[in-house]
């Protein structure tokens, strides 16, 4: 184990399959989010499923934490080690003679990222994590709102121009992290030979529909609560 995460290959192959469960993550997440707009009755259905079935709490959430957990740690090595090889070994990164701003700093548009995901905990996982396992609260209802709560705590979030400002931000710093994130991440499991265009095409598409969908749903709360 211990070989496969000292290899400079190892940690990129972890560091892509880590990519790929969180970009399934961010689909199943728009998903249900963009229910909140088209259905609001469905999608508190489809919350107080995911709120309180079993595999999803206890198999599937853990898993999610330890991979965005893992995903920011491999980052964060994979940069240090990098710096120090352009520093000693390799003359491969010229800057922007070779390569975007934005490849060269996945670590920032990361750490903007994991600022905003603090910031999205803050909001809606702690006061869930709370309500359900401190509280003991598991009905998914509230005084004052008929039915399940989850669409009015998702609307009266949304109805603060500054926190969707900050938001809208952390999605366009998601998309850049994205537009070079995906085909990287194909690069490192040799998924790209042969196909390149149509990955490249792919993880374009992917990278802009997935932040805008966010974004769409953001400032739709803004203006429709
Ligand atoms: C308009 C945009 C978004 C809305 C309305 C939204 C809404 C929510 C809500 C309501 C929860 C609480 C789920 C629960 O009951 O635990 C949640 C959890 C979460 N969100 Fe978002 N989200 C948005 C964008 C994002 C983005 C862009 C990311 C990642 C970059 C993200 C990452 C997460 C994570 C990691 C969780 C914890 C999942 C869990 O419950 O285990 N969200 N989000």
């Amino acid at each position: 184990m211990g070989g496969f995460f000292n290899s400079s290959i190892g940690r990129k192959v972890a560091m892509a399959l880590s990519a790929f469960f969180l970009m399934f993550f961010l689909l199943q997440h728009l998903s249900i989010n963009l229910l909140s707009v088209f259905s609001p009755e469905l999608f508190n259905e489809v919350s107080h499923f995911m709120g309180t079935n079993p595999v999803v709490q206890f198999a599937l959430q853990p898993v999610l934490i330890f991979a965005v957990v893992f995903h920011f740690v491999m980052g964060f090595i994979l940069e240090v080690r990098n710096k120090k090889a352009n520093g000693v070994a390799y003359v491969k990164n010229n800057g922007a003679a070779n390569s975007s701003w934005f490849s060269r700093n996945m670590i920032w548009s990361g750490v903007t990222i994991l600022a905003f995901i603090l910031l999205h905990f803050i909001d809606f996982w702690f006061p869930e994590i709370n309500t359900k396992f401190i509280q003991g609260d598991w009905s998914g209802t509230i005084e004052g709102v008929d039915g399940y709560r989850y669409y009015e705590e998702l609307v009266h979030k949304f109805a603060n121009p500054l926190r969707v400002g900050a938001y809208v931000l952390a999605f366009v710093f998601l998309g850049l992290h994205l537009a070079h994130g995906f085909t990287s991440a194909f690069q490192s499991v040799g998924g790209t030979a042969g196909r390149k265009k149509t990955l490249q095409f792919i993880g374009k598409a992917y990278s802009i529909v997935i932040p805008a969908g966010f974004v769409f749903v953001a400032v739709y709360h803004l203006f429709n609560h």
